[in-house]
């Protein structure tokens, strides 16, 4: 959370700081900022509220400047407002600091300083490590990147930054710690550095992702320069991106949800290309090949993930269980690391994570790791952290996700889940061979049907429209389908602020059901092969108490069609792989539900879609 962009060079700097800002603000909407150095000034604009409120704020002042830091904030330390957005200011207004990330310790360290006479004007902690910065360039008479230097050696806690001096205009320093940074290099002399590669993509593609505890010089006329925060050099490693511009851009779309939403034709084929060879009868994930044994020898396999990553996790679990016959437990990232779990070293940990950033699925790694288990990672963003601190792994190659709420990564990440459920089969030989060539003929033919699906996406605006002033929703499915409840009532809350709950239809009667009457919208999973008659009779005890059906059932279903309000027709499939089919009209029907409210559906109230902190 948090965005961080930073320009070097010879060009203006506030075009492409505000640009940068835009494509990250994903990351967090409550305030934006810029700072730039021109005719030896420091000039500083910051605002409460989403980059557009900055651009009408700076509009009429002097923005000019060939070096500059920006950011957009999600609070942790202070409220939203001007005076705690980002960037800030040293005591003495020489230097300003751009953070992502939380210094832990920063309440005594903001105690010391406070006793050596600093004064601060917000109430964050960023604002505290730059005054810090600012006491130790002063007292140890360092220069600047000394000063970083031994400051970050005192700081507890996870950290991207970049400082900006007035008294070094042709000078960046960027560090980073469990937050992430990458560092694009341009023309010469010309450096661009970002939370993520969205912002450096138009202007190059060679990168260079910062590790933990390094600290890199950007000097106008000079080449980059690493060092670790012990002060040992190290060597850079640029890489090419492969991420294309038009990947990051609405592409004709309203919002980046529907647009992405529309893609998963597209993004499923990509997670599976390559991967299965219908021809030999073959699947394979590259990735984990050598791993494929320790997987299938493995005690229990642990998922760890968060949000809709989790629910990925719960399909994943029900696919590994059914096909391969390993023993598979789901875990919340942030509970896992924190309640002293059982971890050996026959264990194997699959971390699921969208963006490959998320603070509490890499502590749970690390954690993990520490205790000996081999790590496996499905991560969407090539190159994050998640990714780079795993000991194998596979892409699910959705390509980039911008909206908040995610849709095509989850389509991917349960794709690459059943990928990796079949390819262990085959492995292990836990399936017949003429059932494994079923479900890899299945799951190839997924993509076809997804696009049929999103034809009935008019049929969805209908019964969003009935349904757009609901208070509450429940949704229920059974078996694959019950993660898919989760993940449909998630979709909702998140960008409607419906109060929306999943459940196990089975469960209902222990609770939820209470709360049904003629005002309750049920959404239910009834797919043919899918205890159906089961999931008939939940639907039947919610007529019973006159609730307001909306069934997601297989093509040619009458049964159900005659006693639901509403119904929405899948394409027939194997029940494991129906998520990837489910899935989709709830996410059509929250983004509908969430539009008709006038919500603003990519940037969701308080979300952020990179959560790196704890
Ligand atoms: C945030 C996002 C969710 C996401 C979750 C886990 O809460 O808003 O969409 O599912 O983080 O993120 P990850 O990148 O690890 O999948």
């Amino acid at each position: 959370m948090c965005g961080i962009v930073a320009y070097i060079g010879k060009k203006e700097a506030y075009p492409i700081l505000i640009k940068g800002l835009q494509r990250l603000e994903y990351r967090g909407y409550d305030s934006a900022g810029v700072a730039l150095i021109h005719n030896q000034e420091l000039n500083l604009f910051k605002k409460q509220g989403k980059v557009s409120e900055l651009i009408s704020f700076a509009s009429d002042k002097d923005t000019s400047g060939t070096i500059g830091i920006g950011h957009t904030r999600w609070a942790t330390h202070g409220a939203p407002s001007d005076r705690n957005a980002h960037p800030h200011f040293s005591g003495n207004s020489d230097l300003a600091i751009i953070h992502n990330g939380i210094i832990e310790n920063y309440a005594s360290l903001k105690a010391e300083l406070s006793q050596r006479g600093h004064q601060f004007s917000s109430d964050t902690d960023t604002e505290v490590l730059i005054h810090l910065i600012e006491d130790i360039r002063i007292k140890a008479g360092v220069d600047l990147e000394e000063a970083v230097r031994i400051a970050l050696n005192e700081v507890v806690g996870a950290y991207a930054i970049v400082v900006l001096s007035k008294k070094n205009p042709d000078m960046l320093i960027a560090a980073k710690k469990s937050s992430p940074l990458v560092i694009g290099i341009g023309e010469t002399d010309e450096y661009y550095i970002a939370s993520d590669a969205t912002p450096i993509i138009e202007y190059t593609k060679n990168v260079l992702y910062l590790n933990d505890e390094e600290i890199a010089i950007l000097k106008k006329g000079e080449e980059l320069r690493l060092i670790n925060i012990k002060n040992q050099p190290k060597v850079p490693y640029i890489q090419e991106l492969e991420m294309q511009l038009e990947a990051i851009e609405k592409g004709g779309f309203d919002h980046f949800m529907i647009k992405e939403i529309f893609e998963q034709p597209t993004s499923i084929k990509n997670s599976m290309r390559g991967r299965i060879d219908l021809n030999k009868g073959i699947v394979s994930l590259g990735g984990i090949r050598e791993y494929k044994q320790k997987i299938i020898n493995a005690e229990r396999i642990i998922i760890v993930a968060c949000g809709t990553s989790w629910h990925a996790g719960l399909v994943g679990e029900y696919l590994i269980e059914d096909f391969a016959r390993i023993p598979v437990e789901v875990e919340y990232a942030s509970e896992f690391r924190y309640r002293n779990p059982i971890i050996t070293e026959s264990d194997v940990v699959i971390a699921i994570s969208q963006s490959g950033e998320t603070a509490d699925t890499l502590a749970a790694i690390k954690l993990a790791k520490e205790k000996g288990a081999t790590i496996i990672g499905i991560c969407n963003v090539v190159g994050s952290s998640i990714s780079r601190a795993t000991d194998a792994g596979s892409y699910t190659h959705a390509g980039p996700e911008i909206g908040v709420a995610s849709t095509k990564a989850f389509t991917a990440q349960v794709t690459v889940l059943s990928l990796m459920a079949l390819s262990l089969a085959q492995a292990k030989g836990s399936l017949s061979d003429s059932k494994l060539r079923q479900l890899m003929v299945e799951l190839s033919t997924i993509p076809e049907k997804v696009e049929k699906l999103l034809n009935t996406d008019n049929q969805i605006k209908a019964i969003a429209e009935k349904f757009k002033n609901a208070r509450n929703f429940l949704y229920l499915g059974r078996g694959y389908n019950f993660p898919v409840a989760l993940e449909g009532a998630l979709k909702l809350k998140e960008i409607s602020y419906i109060h929306a709950e999943g459940y196990p239809a089975a469960e209902m009667k222990h609770g939820p059901i209470a709360l049904i009457d003629e005002e309750m919208p049920v959404v239910v999973i009834a797919t043919k092969h899918g205890n159906y008659e089961k999931v008939v009779s939940n639907i039947e005890e919610v007529k019973a108490r006159n609730g307001k059906i909306i069934a997601i059932v297989t093509e040619g279903d009458t049964e159900v069609k005659a006693i639901a309000d509403y119904t929405i027709e899948v394409p027939e499939t194997d029940e494991a792989l129906s998520p990837l089919l489910t899935t989709i009209p709830l996410q059509l029907l929250s983004y509908y539900i969430a539009i008709m409210r006038g919500c603003n559906v990519d940037q969701p109230r308080n979300l952020a879609k990179s959560v790196t902190v704890e």
